[in-house]
């Protein structure tokens, strides 16, 4: 570890004193009225003006407590540190879409790597004020409460989380992969934020998620939420999880889910 790197305690605190401001301001903007500012990476890959607030926000106030930090976010892309070992990543507003529509499933997720290692992350809801964290090694929390995963072992009893890209040709690949696999499970939510879809698995109330394409943003905080309830996160054959796939399963749950996804070619497609 690097040695000016602080405990994974002490960037939870700031992480969560932070995500705790951005949830107000996205929150206060919303009620304020919201349109699109600009797109991604296509039409309906749409930016807010809170989006792009909201992570300026964010990393002003990293910048004023960790100014030697390096962060990551989804609006504004890498701004390099000065060596601390630590870097920040931000996603101010997950679920952008469920935002433009006033839907209350989005989220402000800001983790903390040391060393390329995740070590605290935060997920916080902002319309509800739900707040789910973690710390490598010291567990998943929400509201004072240790979180566990399911424990569900079978297959075709499993509520399954998905999401689906922005691309229409990557959609219709993963609308091929849910049309197969839905039969095979007790069914498929789409709900549309990944960090989110994250936090319900970690405290079981959904069973799985699995996604392809996801950012670094999208998976960081959540991922690390899952993980310590006890999924299994990782990839196909034993690769990280990562843009290519994320399977985010209980132990008993991951080989099955993992070879039907394997099967159906869910990390494939454009
Ligand atoms: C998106 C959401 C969605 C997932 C997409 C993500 P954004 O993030 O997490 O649930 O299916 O893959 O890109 O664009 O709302 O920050």
């Amino acid at each position: 570890m690097t040695r000016s790197a602080p405990a994974s305690t002490e960037l939870l605190a700031i992480a969560v004193d932070v995500a705790r401001e951005a949830a107000d301001t996205a929150y206060r903007m919303r009620a304020e009225g919201v349109s699109v500012a600009a797109t991604k990476t296509t039409v309906t890959d749409v930016v807010t003006a809170a989006d792009r607030a909201v992570e300026r926000q964010v990393l002003d106030t990293l910048a004023k407590l960790r100014p030697d930090d390096a962060v990551l976010g989804e609006e504004y892309g890498a701004g390099e540190g000065a060596g601390s070992g630590v870097r920040w990543i931000v996603d101010p507003i997950d679920g952008t879409v469920n935002y433009l529509y006033g839907i209350p499933y989005c989220a402000v997720s800001l983790a903390a790597e040391v060393d390329g290692d995740m070590v605290a992350g935060v997920v916080r809801n902002l319309y509800t004020g739900e707040e789910w964290t973690a710390t490598a090694g010291g567990g998943a929390w929400r509201d004072g409460r240790r979180l566990r995963c399911s424990t569900e072992t079978d297959l075709g009893q499993t509520l399954v989380a998905t999401g689906f890209g922005y691309d229409a040709a990557r959609r219709a690949h993963q609308a091929r992969v849910v049309a197969e696999l839905i039969p095979q499970v007790r069914d498929i939510r789409r709900q549309g934020a990944a960090s989110l879809d994250l936090c319900l698995a970690a405290e079981g109330r959904v069973d799985a998620y699995y996604e392809k394409g996801l950012a670094a943003w999208d998976l960081a905080a959540g991922g690390l939420v899952a993980a310590e309830a006890g999924l299994r996160v990782g990839g196909l054959e034993g690769r990280p999880a990562g843009p290519d796939l994320v399977i985010a399963a209980p132990p008993a749950l991951f080989a099955p889910l993992h070879d039907r996804l394997a099967a159906l070619d869910a990390s494939g497609g454009p």
